[in-house]
């Protein structure tokens, strides 16, 4: 809040920036009501933050490496720590589970081996990259670590399918709105599994691109460090902090 930033006397120096850096969710982002007008700059996950830090991306490497798929012994892997029955991924999970056998990992489920959440995911075809909460470019590590680098397909709900699409190819990630029900999902995720072929397809994009899963803090401080020298002596004040990320 307001009341924990540093006192206005003395001023704050004209050149220095005020920098508004926040990973989390909109639903767990209280009290932005407060800081309009403070901040100089945003940071966050959001494509249109004055400093952009996804949490991963896809880029293009100079020498593509092969791709080898893992071998895939399971089916359908989900990690969750925080279980709350009110968030549309848990009732989404609840009736998918009636269709198709789910292995849930964390604090409701099977404990992971420690540092093994990749290793684990990696036997497995696809993973429920389903984020806590639906905002706006909210695409969290479930995708980029827990799915894309353990190579398993990632079974997304999250802001809709074309926002995904702002930052991977459509036929990288099954999305829960491309299905009218749980139960539909299901029946496909069962066909991929008996059809080789299709399910390979997800994987098409991996002979142009590889996976970059963000590291906290140092490539945020890397990032804002480039656009402090960018940005010259430009100014400018983020008057309306709470309505630009909560849309
Ligand atoms: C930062 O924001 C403050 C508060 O609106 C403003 O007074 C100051 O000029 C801004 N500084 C820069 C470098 O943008």
């Amino acid at each position: 809040g307001a009341e924990g930033l540093p006192p206005g006397a003395p001023p704050r120096p004209p050149r220095q920036r005020w920098v508004w850096m926040n990973f989390e969710s909109p639903s767990h982002s209280p009290g932005l009501r407060g800081l309009g007008g403070l901040f100089n700059w945003t940071m966050s996950y959001r494509r249109d933050s004055d400093v952009f830090v996804p949490y991963g991306y896809l880029y293009v490497p100079p020498a593509p490496r092969p791709f080898v798929l893992p071998r895939k012994t399971r089916l359908v892997a989900w990690v969750i720590s925080n279980w709350n029955e009110e968030h549309a991924r848990v009732r989404y999970y609840r009736q998918l589970q009636e269709h198709l056998p789910i292995d849930v990992y964390g604090a409701r489920g099977m404990a992971l081996a420690e540092g093994g959440l990749v290793e684990t995911v990696s036997a497995y075809k696809f993973y429920l990259a389903f984020e806590n909460s639906q905002h706006t470019d909210y695409i969290t590590e479930k995708l980029w670590r827990n799915a894309f680098s353990a190579s398993a397909v990632p079974v997304v709900l999250g802001p809709r399918r074309a926002n995904y699409e702002r930052f991977i190819p459509p036929d990288s990630f099954i999305h829960v709105d491309d299905f009218p029900s749980p139960r539909l999902l299901a029946t496909y995720l069962k066909f991929l599994d008996k059809n080789k072929p299709n399910y390979r397809r997800y994987f098409a994009w991996r002979k142009k691109y590889e996976v970059h899963v963000t590291s906290f803090w140092d490539e945020h401080f890397c990032k804002v460090c480039e656009a402090v020298r960018a940005a010259g002596n430009q100014i400018k004040t983020v008057r309306n902090l709470a309505s630009w990320f909560e849309s």
